[in-house]
């Protein structure tokens, strides 16, 4: 009989490098004030040149898989969601299996920014209960400090790099399981947020080079409407599937955008806020790592605890949003 599929193991990576509001602002025409009151973010971790996307995302999926007592080759699938991948191509889970030593696993990416965690989610449950694969590996990593335009103080004070991890496999008899998900897209608005150069539509000439097009764009008023909505609307999808009321839900780990757009999913899902966890004040906004990272520290920290409803609700670029109901 199948119990549905549990996340055994948790596990993040940050880089060593802090940059805070107040280093930033002696380069970039910006206040540690204007940061912090519009956005809630305090600080932000940067990548060594030398430490790429995938370098990240395996020491998160190391540590998840310690936690899990899974050994790295007997690893199924991995998947790494990502919108700042080491190459186009090959896929960023590519490098992953090759530095885990996973070579049994299949391994592909998957690019829905900030909801591809729990897109990652979505599609390894579903792989999992249908008998492709006993477990799998899934990952948010970003390097974002390599696509943001640091001369353009509206997007760089926003973002950081970072990795979280989990491993999900078929749960026993008395283990926790994902009760429920949901991941949506609207093509419609993809002008809100892109990284428009680099790709086929746009690549980077010796014309073209000094526009650096190959950069985040966003327009952020717009974005935070949509952020609203869409998250208030995707987290009720998966508590009401899951069949739980408000006052059932232990934790809300939303996305780590805007301190702004957390309170205001908050109030709109009528949880208070001392149970919405927030770590961005720390880290900035990780795109695909947010929430991810945000797991796991809520998990080793002890704010969650067996039997707790985790609801988790995503946004980003695309638009895409994602939310999933777990029952630790
Ligand atoms: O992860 C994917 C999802 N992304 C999001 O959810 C992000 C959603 N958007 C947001 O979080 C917010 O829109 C921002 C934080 C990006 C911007 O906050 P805002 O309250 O919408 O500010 P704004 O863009 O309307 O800018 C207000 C003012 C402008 O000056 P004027 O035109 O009023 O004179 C900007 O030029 O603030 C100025 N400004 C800054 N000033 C100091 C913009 N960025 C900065 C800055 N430092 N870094």
């Amino acid at each position: 009989m199948s119990h549905g599929v549990t996340i055994a193991g948790t596990g993040s990576y940050l880089p060593e490098k802090i940059l805070t509001n107040d280093e930033l602002s002696k380069f970039v025409d910006t206040s540690d004030e204007w940061i912090v009151t519009r956005t809630g973010i305090k600080a932000r971790r940067i990548a060594a040149d030398d430490e790429h996307t995938s370098h990240l995302a395996s020491k998160a999926a190391e540590r998840a898989l310690e936690q899990a007592n899974i050994a790295a080759e007997d690893v199924e699938l991995i998947i790494v969601a990502t919108i700042t991948p080491d190459t186009l191509t090959p896929a960023t889970a590519c490098y992953v299996q090759q530095q885990l030593g996973s070579h049994k696993a299949v391994a592909f990416d998957v690019s829905a920014a900030c909801s591809g965690f729990l897109y990652a989610m979505k599609l390894a449950k579903n792989l999992i209960e249908s008998g492709s694969f006993k477990n799998a590996l899934i990952i948010g990593a970003e390097k974002l400090s390599s696509f943001v335009n640091w001369k353009d103080r509206t997007t760089c004070v926003l973002f950081g790099d970072g990795a979280g991890a989990a491993v999900l496999r078929a749960a026993e008899e008395g283990e926790g399981r994902i009760l429920a998900t949901d991941i949506g897209t609207d093509g419609k608005q993809t002008h809100l947020l892109n990284i428009p150069g680099g790709g086929s539509a746009c690549p980077i000439t010796i014309d073209n080079a000094g526009e650096r097009l190959a950069t985040l764009a966003m327009l952020g008023k717009e974005v935070f409407k949509h952020a609203v909505t869409r998250m208030k609307n995707s987290a009720n999808t998966v508590i009401e599937r899951a069949g739980l009321q408000a006052e059932d839900i232990s934790i809300v780990i939303p996305h780590q955008a805007n301190l702004r757009i957390i309170d205001a999913i908050a109030s709109r899902l009528d949880v208070p806020n001392e149970r919405v966890f927030v770590n961005l004040h720390k880290y900035g906004n990780t795109s695909a790592a947010a929430i991810a990272i945000a797991l796991d520290e809520a998990h080793r920290t002890g704010e969650i605890k067996k039997g707790d409803k985790v609801v988790m609700v995503a946004f980003g670029a695309g638009l895409t949003w994602a939310a999933a109901a777990i029952e630790w």
